[in-house]
């Protein structure tokens, strides 16, 4: 029994799955709540300079290179990379550890926005968006702390989430996540496009389109600019998190890993630039319809999904469709996104331990699902995910990312990468790739990092007591790379001493 469990690694039916699977874990809250404000914010139509810049000298680049290592050793990172060198098993686990932190609020995420797809038929909220999200809702306590007095809206729905997700992981590659990427990501497009028609329609939409793209050159001379365009790559394309490396595992022996690459990394900005349009349409109407500018009203993340987007579903012909076509869309783009994040960890697991699949799974969601409810079901919850989200955005993901490639350099050398990729790609790796991955993206690291660490240790973050801010995110920073670094010295019971790193 083992040794069938220990030979057989499973695999996605073909392209299209890998492609769907893909495609939905980079779309996702990044698309949809992030990009949107982040452009306008950093120069509006002349962002999208730095931003292709940052897609083609970055993203596409590091999307090629998760592509090589998890096709090439078949495994997820903490395997792939002890495959590399046995040292470097830490990094792998570093990048689980990082997918936990995202999943656990993520989840939350997509809890509070399957209540708001509900409450979009009879604008629950009331006249009041903003009082209801933080009272009513959420039950905010004062202030940040640490408590446990627990809030049924938030807990309910966050327990349905993580009991879909857990049934779909536990269907296993292609049943579960390739046939539901296949299901999710065509409906998801359908409505999105549907939404943006519709906001394109609303009076003062092309009020809210001139606010976006109207282009301020000047931000290109802002270091901070071209810093957030890289960001926004990493996060939304979904690398440097293992996420790619784990999926590209599961691919055929023969596949075209650097032409899904491109299909993968123009489909996540082309529906980028889709939610970009459609917000600040809604946006424009939203300012219209209040005698405001758009600049009044333009905001991010929960700002705008909970409270500004709310307040235009009140107002807007047809309110309730606009409501449920926009929450509905960020919970299927959410869903395939915390998919791939939880498959990291499933799937690093099952390497290490050779259990099934079903077990691995469980072994993973449900500890994390009582976590995620500890944390953030509570009266206490947004400021804890506040603080997290923005340490292992700003410092997680660039400093492993950092950290991986360093791996790389050290231990097989790009060429060696390329000419793996070269063999079934139509697209092929030279010497522009290995100058972007190997010298470019370090570079661009490197200072993403160290202008973010200047910038929270002068300013610190939010406004939270120190306390706070060193428990949930210096103290959960390093905390993860300690975790990292002890996972890495369990032993390994069924691995040759070759897939041990040990040549
Ligand atoms: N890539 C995912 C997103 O954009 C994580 O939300």
């Amino acid at each position: 029994m083992k040794q069938s469990i220990k030979n057989k690694r499973e695999t996605f039916s073909g392209r299209k799955a890998f492609i769907f699977a893909a495609i939905g874990s980079a779309v996702g809250l990044g698309n949809i709540w992030r990009f949107p404000y982040i452009t306008y914010e950093n120069g509006g139509g002349a962002f999208i300079f730095p931003y292709l810049i940052a897609l083609l000298t970055a993203g596409i680049p590091l999307l090629f290179l998760d592509y090589a290592i998890g096709h090439k050793y078949r495994a997820a990172p903490p395997l792939a990379f002890r495959k590399l060198s046995k040292g470097f098993e830490t990094f792998g686990w570093w990048q689980v550890m990082i997918n936990i932190i995202i999943a656990i609020y993520y989840a939350v995420i997509l809890g509070w926005a399957a209540s708001y797809t509900y409450f979009s038929f009879n604008s629950a909220w009331g006249a009041d968006p903003a009082s209801f999200f933080f009272k009513d809702f959420l039950q905010m306590a004062e202030g940040a702390s640490v408590g446990f007095d627990f809030v049924g809206n938030i807990v309910g729905p966050l327990i349905g989430v993580w009991a879909f997700i857990l049934v779909i992981l536990a269907l296993g590659v292609q049943k579960g996540i390739g046939k539901s990427a296949t299901f999710f990501m065509p409906l998801l497009t359908i409505m999105f496009i549907i939404l943006v028609i519709s906001a394109l329609f609303l009076p003062g939409a092309a009020k809210g389109l001139d606010a976006l793209f109207t282009p301020d050159w000047s931000k290109l001379l802002e270091p901070t600019v071209w810093v957030a365009a890289y960001g926004q790559i990493f996060f939304s394309l979904s690398i440097c998190f293992g996420i790619m490396i784990t999926y590209s595992s599961y691919l055929k022996k023969d596949s075209d890993l650097t032409g899904s690459g491109l299909v993968v990394g123009f489909a996540n900005s082309s529906f980028e630039l889709l939610a970009g349009i459609g917000v600040f349409a809604a946006l424009g109407f939203m300012a219209t319809a209040g005698g405001k500018e758009v600049s009044e009203v333009a905001t991010s993340g929960i700002g705008l999904a909970f409270i500004a987007f709310p307040a235009i579903i009140d107002q807007a012909p047809f309110g309730a469709l606009v409501g449920i076509l926009f929450f509905g869309s960020l919970l299927f783009a959410g869903i395939t996104s915390l998919m791939s994040i939880l498959e990291v960890i499933i799937a690093s697991i099952q390497d290490k331990l050779r259990i099934r699949r079903q077990v691995a799974t469980a072994l993973t969601c449900i500890p994390m699902a009582i976590i995620s409810i500890l944390l953030f079901g509570t009266t206490t919850g947004l400021p804890v995910l506040d603080v997290l989200d923005k340490f292992v955005n700003s410092f997680g993901i660039v400093a492993v990312g950092l950290f991986v490639i360093y791996a790389i350099l050290l231990s097989e050398s790009l060429s060696k990468l390329a000419d793996h990729v070269n063999e079934t790609s139509s697209v092929k790796l030279g010497m522009v790739w290995r100058v972007l991955v190997g010298a470019v993206t370090p570079i661009v690291l490197v200072y993403m990092l160290f202008t973010e660490v200047h910038k929270v240790v002068t300013e610190g973050y939010g406004g939270y007591p120190t306390w706070f801010v060193n428990t949930f995110g210096w103290g959960m920073a390093i905390g993860i790379l300690v975790i990292a670094f002890l996972l890495s010295r369990l032993p390994w019971k069924y691995l040759d001493s070759a897939n041990k790193g040990e040549k």
